[in-house]
């Protein structure tokens, strides 16, 4: 067998964990799902889920990974047996990362646009009506919708082909540190903001009447999406990990910088929100309707607009990057083919299916999947809402269980830690993803 490639040190793999988690989840989802369900009570559901669910499964997958030094599928066969059942959850996460790439890439194709509109220097002396008309005017070319998902994935594409230790550690051992730097001169800057007081207090006090079961749902479903949990993409990074790494404060550590970067870009964009009096339940367009606002009003905006739909790209392409892996190393493993041709079938795939969602907010705007669901929004919610908390629910029990107490206890030496991991992983974040999928059932 080939010696499988492993990351060249501890802080890279944590840099480019770092990079698979934070990504359009955290700067565009994440403020505007908590702005649709009222903020406070909303956040606090989210910060809990992070810690109650979504850590323990960010460290059954890891190890998993770590352990089985094998993809998504083989790994459970490793620690299991051969043709074991549990080999069905690295489906479901294949199945998973295929249906949230699709939509992925769109999104990440409006960035590319506002990055290209920020270097034409397109928001300057533009009113806060003509910035916000620019999505609408995004939104309705489908052309224009499917020549950037195909930007977006050609990118993804070339970096994934070229072998993600090399091309990948190195960007995101550079460019995830500017990200953190950018992101805190943003902050600094939002809290000179008159909206700045009420941003916090939107999203730190808690006004139970805007919450609804969808909504619980939503945050239970975002806490995995934002970790990258529940699909096998943590399990494949894992693999590349050195059978001797220490997981336990990495896992944290990952868990915390996610958080942190949500609930920073939560506030920079509410910051603006109410200093300029917008909507904050406006939806998956609050990003590109707020900054821009911003940016075409402070002197010296236009390099800032860069440099943050820049690095915004930039985390979404490492993240991406994270969700072909999975299928790659996959694929390139089991069926022997080689990573050219890999990459690159399953990237055309990706791009007819992409287009389904691309075409969501345009031609395809009133064809419903289900209830009022376009393309674009049952596969977000189709795979953030049941398919990664029940592919989380399935690692958490296997880890739990058939990994069971001795490994745990091996690889946490604090038996206090290792007794809240072994029964978290075994009752506590399994009954908590049955009890909210049941809830937003009836
Ligand atoms: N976590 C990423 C984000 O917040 C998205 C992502 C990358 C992801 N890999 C994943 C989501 C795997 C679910 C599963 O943008």
């Amino acid at each position: 067998m080939e010696k499988r490639s492993h990351w060249s040190s501890r802080l890279s793999f944590i840099l480019v964990a770092i990079g698979s988690a934070v990504g359009l989840g955290n700067i565009w989802k994440f403020p505007y799902i908590a702005g649709e369900n009222g903020g406070g009570l909303f956040v606090l559901i989210y910060l809990i889920c992070i810690m109650v669910i979504g850590l323990p499964i960010f460290i059954a997958e890891l190890y998993v990974g770590q352990k089985s030094q094998s993809n998504l599928v083989t790994a459970f066969e490793v620690l299991d047996k051969k043709k074991s059942k549990w080999a069905i959850v690295g489906w479901l996460g294949l199945v998973s990362a295929f249906l949230i790439l699709s939509f992925y890439s769109v999104v990440g194709g409006w960035i590319i646009d506002y990055l290209v509109k920020s270097l034409t220097f397109s928001f300057s002396g533009k009113t806060d009506s003509q910035v916000q008309n620019m999505m609408t005017e995004l939104f309705s070319s489908p052309f224009k919708q499917i020549g950037l998902h195909l930007l977006f994935m050609f990118l993804t594409f070339g970096i994934v082909i070229g072998g993600i230790a090399k091309g990948i550690e190195r960007w995101s051992n550079i460019l995830m540190p500017c990200f953190f730097v950018l992101l805190t001169g943003l902050l600094i800057y939002s809290a000179t903001t008159p909206g700045f007081s009420q941003a916090l207090s939107f999203l730190f006090s808690f006004n139970a009447d805007k919450l609804t079961a969808a909504g619980v749902l939503e945050a239970v479903g975002h806490s995995f999406f934002t970790l990258s949990l529940g699909m096998g993409a943590i399990i494949t990074y894992g693999s590349y990990l050195s059978p001797k790494e220490n997981l336990l404060g990495t896992a944290v550590l990952i868990g915390f910088m996610d958080t942190i970067v949500a609930l920073s870009s939560g506030i920079i964009i509410f910051s603006i929100v109410f200093s300029y009096n917008l909507d904050p339940s406006s939806g998956p367009t609050l990003m590109f309707q707020t900054l821009p606002v911003l940016f075409a009003k402070t002197p010296g905006g236009e390099y800032v607009s860069i440099a943050f739909f820049g690095l915004v790209l930039f985390a979404a392409l490492t993240s991406a990057i994270s969700l072909l892996e999975v299928m790659v190393s996959y694929f390139d493993e089991s069926l022997n083919w080689d990573r050219k041709k890999t990459t690159s079938i399953i990237c055309i795939l990706l791009f007819l299916l992409g287009i389904l969602s691309a075409l969501s907010t345009n031609i395809l705007s009133t064809f419903y999947v289900v209830k009022k669901l376009t393309f674009f929004d049952t596969f977000d919610q189709l795979t953030s809402h049941y398919a990664l908390p029940l592919g989380g629910l399935f690692i958490s029990l296997f880890f739990g269980w058939k990994v069971g107490a001795d490994k745990i206890n091996e690889m946490v030496k604090n038996q206090l830690i290792a007794g809240v991991i072994l029964w978290s992983t075994r009752v506590v974040a399994p009954l908590a993803i049955l009890a909210m999928i049941i809830n937003s059932i009836f």
